[in-house]
């Protein structure tokens, strides 16, 4: 993973600020998706991350974190399985409260698409204040998973996600790319 190409994928994301509030820094990722040789180099990446962490699946966090996952698992030759924001999964689920800045959240997976024999690698976009990740690591191994590590594409170094993400992550690799 070269300083070229992690240039090229910095280069394809957009600043946009005071979206979707004031006050708020958002890291649009749609240039990068429409550019196939960005979107099929990060795919690549993470497919090869993918195989080092020893994953069975990929997890994607909803919604960014679909598209970017659903590639990774294809070229990698694993199952991918949806965190759902609540309500979201017709099937048996489980769910995980989490706190925001200002309220709370829930997200749930179908509860049969991981086993305990399944090292999981999750997926995101963006590492915000770590809530999202953290309530979906809870997630897993309440499955019975393991969980092989988890990849985004960006932190936002200004909020405490890592700090927060960091004792949910019991030793399993946190990769910025
Ligand atoms: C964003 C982002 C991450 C999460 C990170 O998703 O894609 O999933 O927030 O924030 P956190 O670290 O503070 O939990 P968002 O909730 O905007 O959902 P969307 O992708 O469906 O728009």
């Amino acid at each position: 993973y070269s300083d070229e190409l992690r240039s090229l994928l910095l280069s394809r994301i957009r600043d946009v600020p005071d979206y979707p509030k004031p006050g708020v820094l958002f890291k649009d990722i749609t240039p990068l998706l429409a550019d196939p040789e960005a979107f099929g180099a990060l795919t690549d990446v993470l497919a090869e991350l993918c195989r080092e962490r020893g994953a069975t699946k990929v997890v994607g966090l909803e919604a960014r974190g679909f598209i970017l996952a659903a590639p990774v698992a294809v070229r990698a030759g694993v199952g991918f399985v949806p965190v759902r924001k609540a309500g979201k999964l017709p099937g048996a689920t489980l769910s995980q409260a989490y706190e925001l800045e200002y309220g709370s959240a829930e997200i749930e997976i179908h509860a049969e698409d991981l086993t305990p024999e399944d090292r999981v690698l999750v997926i995101d976009d963006v590492l915000a204040t770590g809530g999202t990740a953290e309530a979906s690591l809870r997630l897993i191994r309440r499955s019975g998973a393991r969980v092989a590590g988890v990849a985004v594409l960006m932190e936002l170094s200004f909020l405490p996600g890592r700090i927060r993400l960091e004792p949910t992550l019991e030793g399993a690799p946190l990769d910025v790319l």
